[in-house]
């Protein structure tokens, strides 16, 4: 069953000039874009976003990190999308990311990992309502998804 989930390109990715690789990464494993958008983050949606972390000590380093260029926002679509893109990603410190993920291939940090990705699909749903409008989804047919996808995945 489709799942959709968000992906932010954190500021790093796109100061380091690393945003086509990222998506090229989730396009060419499969999964389907529709939704992207360029923003920069406030402190009023990332209080929002990363409440639960308000007590750590790094919470102001990490928005101070998110604020320091614009993000990509995306939505990507697919069979088990946010399992799938979590695990794209590899591990949130990128130290201990294994070669391979995202992380593992481009980062050395917890706080300048690349891309913040949902955990779950309960949290892709609130993460996307808060960054997407539903007229910032684009409704269209994956022609190539019979190549990707036995009939009883989609
Ligand atoms: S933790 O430590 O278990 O709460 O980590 P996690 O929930 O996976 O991470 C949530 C986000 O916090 C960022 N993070 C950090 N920032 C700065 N310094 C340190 N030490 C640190 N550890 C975690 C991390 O980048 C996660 O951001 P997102 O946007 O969710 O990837």
């Amino acid at each position: 069953m489709a799942e959709r989930t968000l992906v932010i390109l954190k500021p790093g990715a796109l100061q380091r000039g690393l945003v086509g690789e990222v998506i090229s990464r989730f396009e060419k494993r499969g999964l389907k874009l529709v939704a992207l958008k360029m923003v920069r983050l406030t402190d009023e949606v990332l209080d929002i976003h990363y409440a639960h972390l308000k007590d750590r000590p790094f919470f102001p380093w990490l928005k101070n990190g998110m604020k320091a260029a614009p993000v990509i926002l995306c939505c990507w679509e697919g069979c088990e999308a946010v399992k799938v893109v979590r695990e794209m990603a590899g591990a949130t410190n990128a130290r201990k990311a294994v070669p391979g993920t995202i992380r593992g291939d481009y980062s050395m940090s917890a706080q300048e990992n690349i891309i913040h990705t949902s955990d779950s699909p309960e949290n892709a749903a609130i993460e996307l309502d808060r960054f997407f409008v539903p007229e910032d989804y684009c409704e269209y047919q994956s022609v190539l998804d019979p190549f990707k996808y036995s009939p009883d995945e989609i």
